[in-house]
């Protein structure tokens, strides 16, 4: 039966752990094989294998193709993807939905059939969450959101990993979510409802996560022993806070309510004042691309509690052990 990482949510808490866990081991790995490269003058130093049973060079996903289609611009998902695959010995095919058919009108059910006769996985950005369900649907190979309207699971997964590394655990920390109720607050929803920790949102009124996500990752918390708050005062959610997340305040594809928006999200922004309301040292996270002296200011984030080039690594890291558990093979 074929696996897809839609949402958080789709995956137990042990699926969730573990592999933040395998993130760590390749991530090492990985610094391991390019420091050992470097010292024998990229003579091609080999690291141990992350699975002691594997032949080296370990490549779980050698002779295997995934495709990335992508409705929307992107940075740090395409190349940390691009980079993780050959990482794992794998090829991939970026296909920007203008290219394909799709952009002249295929359908997603004959595009998701077909594609799933060549490649070995799929990583799809896209506007509606609902067509990201249609793909999973009809392709009978691993489909992989690379965000929607509604959720970015990759990114928080990288987010989580990330505090996991200066925190030594993100079990039980309070991580305060400033600004839009968008995808990138509905993935740390989801997370919140699986993993234990404190999760507060402030978001101005017509702004906040949606009910239903709220209603579900509520109902999960119960079981995780998280506490979940959803506000309308930055203040109040950064009192305490150890991180402070944000996010633009109009997402790809919301370019027409900018203006109002703008409006919308005055006293928002993650700037020092906020920040000394925390009370305690906070870290402070943005999944990029910023809007600097809008959502956060420059300060804030070049500031040394900054860990947005982490984040933004560990993309990397955590993609690619989302992809050993879906695509490679078991070791
Ligand atoms: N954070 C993130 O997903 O960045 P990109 O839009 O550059 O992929
Ligand atoms: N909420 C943002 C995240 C970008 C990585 C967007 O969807 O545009």
């Amino acid at each position: 039966m074929k696996r897809d990482f839609l949402t958080i949510f789709d995956l137990s808490s042990e699926e969730l752990e573990r592999i933040l866990q395998r993130t760590g081991f390749l991530k090492a790995h990985r610094e391991q094989g390019r420091r050992g490269a470097k010292e024998q003058g990229n003579k091609g130093a080999v690291p141990p294998p992350p699975c002691p049973s594997v032949p080296l060079p370990f490549r779980p996903l050698e002779g295997k193709t995934v495709g990335l289609i992508f409705r929307k611009p992107s940075t740090r998902t395409r190349v940390s993807f691009e980079v993780g695959i050959l990482d794992l010995g794998g090829h991939s095919l970026f296909l920007s939905s203008s290219e394909l058919q799709l952009g002249r009108g295929e359908s997603v059910k004959d595009s998701a059939r077909v594609l799933s006769r060549y490649l070995d996985g799929l990583v799809i950005r896209t506007f509606a969450h609902e067509e990201l369900e249609e793909w999973a649907r009809y392709a009978t190979i691993p489909v992989v959101n690379g965000l929607s309207d509604l959720y970015h699971p990759c990114q928080i997964l990288a987010d989580l990993f990330t505090i996991q590394e200066h925190r030594g655990t993100y079990r039980g920390v309070q991580v305060a979510y400033v600004g839009d109720g968008n995808n990138v607050a509905h993935s740390w929803l989801a997370a919140a409802g699986k993993l234990g920790f404190h999760l507060a949102i402030a978001s101005p009124p017509g702004y906040q996560p949606r009910e239903e996500v709220v209603i579900r990752a509520l109902e999960l918390a119960q079981k995780s022993g998280s506490s979940i708050e959803i506000l309308q005062d930055p203040v109040q959610a950064v009192r305490g806070a150890d991180v402070i997340y944000t996010d633009v305040w109009a997402s790809m594809g919301q370019e027409a309510e900018e203006a109002q928006r703008l409006q919308a999200f005055q006293g928002y922004q993650v700037n020092r004042r906020l920040v000394e309301e925390a009370q305690k040292p906070a870290y402070i996270l943005h999944c990029l691309p910023a809007h600097r002296g809008q959502e956060i200011t420059d300060e804030v984030l070049e500031g040394e509690s900054s860990l947005v080039l982490d984040q933004a690594e560990n993309r990397l890291h955590v993609q690619k052990a989302i992809l050993e558990w879906l695509i490679g093979e078991p070791c």
